[in-house]
């Protein structure tokens, strides 16, 4: 499905963890898929590196641009060579987050239900939207917004603040596949595992379909 963004200009909301989990279960899917570390941070690499070190088939390539013109570049070279390219960039200010959205052909934006993750919306991303469609001209990107480390209680007053003020923006369209904060998806992600991909005793169905469902309404 050529080039899909997972980003935030927000630390800490599941970036890495989404990049992963929409990685590997393409691979699971029998897709051909790059992973971008877009992030001067090691976690997505140290990720893919634990599930390449314990043998995982299907195996990921994966690569590191932290610098927004060679991400570019090297994204646009590469992007025939693979049925998908998962980039995971960050940052207020990082040329990788914005040569990304440049290049994208989807841009996927976890929200932690939080006052602080509205404000960053409001504050930083929202604004760097417009910035990147107004430079796309008449290639817009499209933007998703959903919800990850929601409350577990689905009708947590956090997750239905969050969802009403998502779902009245224009810059974003929300998707309604929220991902609830569980620990099995955390220890997964950080060994570049599929849920579906975890023994059989740690495996969780809640969280295996949460992650399914977000990956059918995105490919
Ligand atoms: N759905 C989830 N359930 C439980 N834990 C989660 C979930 N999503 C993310 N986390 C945890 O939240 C923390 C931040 O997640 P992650 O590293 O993916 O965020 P990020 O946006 O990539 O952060 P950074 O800006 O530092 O790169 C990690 O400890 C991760 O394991
Ligand atoms: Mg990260």
């Amino acid at each position: 499905m050529g080039i899909t963004l997972v980003g935030h200009t927000k630390g800490g909301i599941g970036k890495t963890t989404t990049t992963v989990q929409l990685a590997a279960g393409r691979a699971r899917q029998g897709k051909s898929v790059l992973v971008v570390n877009g992030d001067r941070q090691k976690s997505l690499t140290n990720a893919i590196e634990r599930r390449s070190a314990a043998g995982i088939a299907p195996r990921l390539t994966m690569v590191a641009y932290p610098d927004g013109d060679e991400l570019r570049a090297q994204v646009l070279r590469l992007r025939d060579q693979y049925d998908d390219i998962i980039i995971d960039a960050g940052g207020r200010d990082s040329t990788a987050l914005r040569h990304a959205m440049m290049i994208a052909d989807l841009m996927l934006v976890p929200m932690e239900p939080g006052d602080f993750e509205l404000d960053a919306l409001f504050d930083e991303l929202i604004p760097l939207i417009n910035s990147i469609q107004a430079e796309r001209g008449d290639n817009p990107l499209p933007v998703y917004s959903f919800l990850n480390k929601a409350e577990p209680k689905k009708l947590s007053a956090d997750n239905l603040y969050a969802q009403k003020i998502l779902e009245g923006l224009t810059e974003l369209r929300y998707l309604p596949r929220t991902v609830v904060r569980r620990k099995p998806i955390s220890s997964a992600s950080a060994r570049g595992l599929s849920l579906h991909e975890v023994p059989a005793r740690d495996r969780d169905p809640k969280a295996i379909k949460e992650l399914d469902a977000l990956i059918e309404a995105i490919f």
